[in-house]
């Protein structure tokens, strides 16, 4: 089967990016990661990209007139280094019409929490603060709304009694690691249908 080929988007720290690489890498994942974009120049996640060899950008959107044309370089991009799929990993910014439509159901994010609960920033503060005793993450389709497209996969993680924001959102990132390549490997397997909001995971299609 050919390799899925990937690219990603991040804007920090890049640690689901990592993973992504490394499950690449060690063969769990049948894909090529062929380049990573970041919307922050300074993105940590940019240097550890850069450390397994492949091909980077940081882009500012302050440089480009309105963010369709951000977006639109941003497509040319991925066309250009033959990228079928994109992975949000941790990208900050609302998905506008340029990659919608040049990538529409072949995008995916992963969210810090069993959605559709606590969408937007601060998911795991959100958990924690409204009492959840369960939360975890979701691998999902990208569309035009917020944390809201066709759920793949999701894993819940238990809250703790003495959970802080941090000890709760290194346990779910750990499993956010684990989930997001299992995810992308469905994908590359050609696993996953999609019917309206439901997604079946089929074992030959
Ligand atoms: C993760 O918690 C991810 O679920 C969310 O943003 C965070 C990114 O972390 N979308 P990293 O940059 O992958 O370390």
């Amino acid at each position: 089967m050919p390799k899925l080929q990937l690219g990603v988007l991040i804007s920090g720290r890049g640690s689901n990016m990592k993973a992504i690489i490394e499950a690449c890498q060690s063969g769990v994942l049948e894909a090529t990661v062929k380049v990573v974009i970041s919307s922050h120049k300074q993105a940590k996640g940019l240097e550890i990209a850069d450390g397994y060899g492949i091909t980077t950008f940081g882009l500012d959107i302050n440089s480009y007139a309105n963010r369709d044309e951000y977006e639109q370089e941003i497509v040319t991009i991925l066309k250009g280094h033959g990228v079928e799929w994109v992975a949000l990993a941790g990208y900050m910014r609302l998905i506008g019409n340029p990659l919608l439509s040049a990538y529409e159901h072949k995008m995916v994010n992963i969210h810090p929490s069993l959605l559709p609960a606590f969408k937007g920033l601060n998911a795991q503060k959100q958990a924690l603060n409204y009492g959840a005793k369960v939360t975890g993450c979701t691998v999902h389709f990208v569309d035009q709304h917020l944390d809201n497209g066709p759920i793949i996969l999701q894993k819940a993680v238990p809250v703790l009694e003495d959970d802080t924001v941090d000890t709760l959102s290194n346990r779910i990132l750990e499993q956010e690691h684990m989930l997001y390549p299992k995810a992308l490997q469905l994908i590359a397997e050609h696993k996953i249908q999609v019917q309206d909001r439901r997604v079946k995971i089929v074992e030959d299609v």
